[in-house]
């Protein structure tokens, strides 16, 4: 697993995932500099601590195998977003997350990208229930956790130093997601996660 760190990507109808690298700083720090986007992961933050998440992040795949994708538009180039397998100590289970930059909202990326993300986790990281930490006023969040299939399961308990953190437990099983995929919207868009590629 662990060599495919670097190397591994995902292509989806538009979208390429990958590990996050160090030139999607500016990209990211953008992102985190927009409230919209900010405001559910953690808030603004400035290009400083962006770019400790991002070596977070990349650290993650280091020592786990896994982490968040990058997500790039395949017909830009452009950074768009952060989705993908999330596990840190403590975490109340194995979490598939997503957050794109405001102005790629609305398309129907991170339903895509999120299809991509899980079929990766249930296969490659032999997951058998994934989960998303949501705020209960993140309606946006929760619709496309509805979209996949997931529903709210229970109350987020999250470790140090996010035990104030309000948020609820959404997800589903990979026996379920196995019975339903088929019937999700951009399923075809999102491919299928054997066609991960190791170059
Ligand atoms: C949560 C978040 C990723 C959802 O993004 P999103 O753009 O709403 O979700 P999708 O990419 O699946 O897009 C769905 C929308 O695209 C529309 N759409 C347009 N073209 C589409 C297409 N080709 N296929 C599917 N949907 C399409 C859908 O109709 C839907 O529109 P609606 O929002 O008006 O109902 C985004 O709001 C975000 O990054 N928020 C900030 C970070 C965050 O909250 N992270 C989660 C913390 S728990």
């Amino acid at each position: 697993m662990k060599e495919c760190t670097t190397l591994m990507q995902i292509t989806t109808t538009r979208l390429l995932l990958r590990p996050p690298q160090l030139s999607d700083l500016d990209a990211w720090a953008e992102m985190m500099a927009e409230p919209a986007s900010a405001d559910p992961i953690g808030g603004v933050q400035p290009r400083s601590v962006v770019w400790r998440s991002l070596a977070m992040m990349a650290g993650a795949w280091q020592l786990m195998g896994f982490g968040m994708f990058s997500v790039i538009e395949k017909s830009s180039g452009a950074w768009i977003g952060r989705v993908g397998p999330w596990c840190p100590e403590g975490w109340p289970g194995k979490e598939v997350g997503w957050g794109l930059r405001r102005q790629y909202w609305g398309q129907g990326y991170a339903t895509e990208g999120a299809i991509a993300a899980i079929d990766w986790a249930f296969a490659a990281l032999n997951w058998t229930e994934i989960i998303h930490v949501i705020a209960p006023e993140n309606q946006r969040s929760q619709a496309l956790a509805r979209r996949l299939g997931s529903t709210k399961l229970r109350l987020a308990v999250l470790p140090a130093p996010l035990e104030a953190v309000r948020a609820d437990i959404w997800g589903q099983t990979r026996a379920h997601w196995q019975a339903q995929r088929a019937q999700l919207p951009l399923h075809d868009a999102a491919g299928d996660n054997l066609r991960e590629r190791h170059e």
